[in-house]
């Protein structure tokens, strides 16, 4: 598959948005439809009352918190600015114009831009109807050119997982100078035996992977900017270099502390994004729609059958103020990626479908 360079980096794309009002239905960002609980806004009100002095440096509280729950040492834990400046600073610090990055094909639209910023040459692997992260298509593309392999599981925007077992033996077949950065952006939603759930303890023995977690999905905090990384220590004193200090704010330390392991709220999130999620998928198909997957997050991947396709729908939804996504820019064109949201918000949605698709 060919490689994309830094030549090839597209025009900025996220200006000038007219949807962010209030009026739509916003089934399009992946966010959570449920607040955090009060307790967690109280603590960022608390915070706002000492704006005048600047967060604590490193986030140690919360690291340390974050680290006592996974039974690790606080130096394995990196507090970002999101995930997505994440894999930022790990790029910048681990991949350059020498080398080369693989990822997925069909995931995250903010990987293309991230790789091609750090003048390492993208490799992408085919993972157009399997839609999770093929291992022997990952290991084709391995030489001695690989710095770091990017993962995404559950994938954006298919919901597909991978395996803890394809996870080790991908990890078994690699050079161990290779960096693994496995996006776990969605990792609180995942009900599945299967899954990759002690990726964390998974670095004692693969001290070259890199797990990224985020407060901003089933955390409820995607406003507040906060999410860490977890890795060796080493890893963290090479990519701490490439992230400027006091980008954490004290808002978004407060409200993830506060917020972090809140087995009550994950539990309430994982219910009712269930629940959202069965519901869509089952009037999904009613109306004929076909459902990529076995989608395990709170978003669902979908492509019309009515005889309009993914970019009429999509405009078409718009013009009744709801927002979803239509997936040319994840690298196939012809599908929607769905966020399930509140209940109203999905009844509303398939309404709406049943309209347009004229059933
Ligand atoms: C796979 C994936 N990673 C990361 C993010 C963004 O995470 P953050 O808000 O922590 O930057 C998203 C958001 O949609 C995502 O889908």
């Amino acid at each position: 598959m060919r490689g994309m360079g830094r030549g090839d980096i597209p025009p900025y794309r996220f200006k000038n948005m007219s949807e962010w009002g209030e009026a739509y239905t916003r089934l399009s960002l992946n966010e959570n439809f449920i607040s955090p609980p009060d307790r967690v806004i109280k603590a960022g009100y608390r915070a706002v009352n000492s704006i005048n002095r600047y967060p604590e440096i490193d986030g140690y509280s919360l690291r340390k918190k974050i680290s006592s729950h996974l039974g690790l040492t606080s130096d394995m834990v990196f507090l970002s600015g999101g995930s997505i400046l994440l894999i930022y600073t790990l790029l910048y610090a681990f991949a350059d114009s020498t080398g080369e990055v693989i990822g997925p094909k069909v995931s995250f639209a903010a990987y293309p831009p991230a790789v091609m910023a750090s003048g390492a040459r993208y490799m992408v692997f085919d993972n157009e109807g399997t839609w999770g992260m093929d291992v022997e298509a990952i290991l084709q593309l391995v030489n001695e050119k690989t710095q770091v392999i990017l993962l995404c599981s559950p994938n954006n925007p298919t919901g597909a997982i991978m395996t803890r077992n394809e996870l080790i033996k991908l990890l078994s077949n690699i050079p161990s100078d290779v960096i693994v950065v496995l996006d776990e952006a969605y990792y609180e939603y995942v009900e599945n035996e299967n899954y990759h759930y002690d990726s964390h303890k998974l670095i004692a023995t693969y001290p070259n992977l890199v797990i990224l977690r985020t407060f901003s999905k089933a955390y409820s905090l995607a406003g507040a900017r906060i999410g860490y990384g977890i890795a060796v220590p080493k890893i963290w004193e090479i990519a701490g270099n490439f992230q400027p200090i006091y980008i954490l704010n004290r808002v978004a330390l407060a409200m993830a502390y506060e917020v972090y392991g809140d087995k009550k709220h994950l539990d309430k999130v994982r219910k009712l994004t269930r629940k959202g999620r069965e519901y869509l998928i089952e009037h999904l198909a009613r109306l004929g729609f076909e459902i990529a997957g076995k989608p395990e997050a709170n978003f669902l991947m979908v492509k019309p059958t009515c005889g309009k396709d993914a970019s009429t729908l999509r405009k078409e939804l718009r013009e009744n103020k709801i927002l979803v996504n239509e997936t040319s820019m994840y690298g196939i064109p012809g599908w929607l990626r769905i966020t399930v949201g509140a209940e109203k918000e999905n009844e509303y949605l398939i309404e709406t479908l049943a309209k347009l698709c004229a059933l």
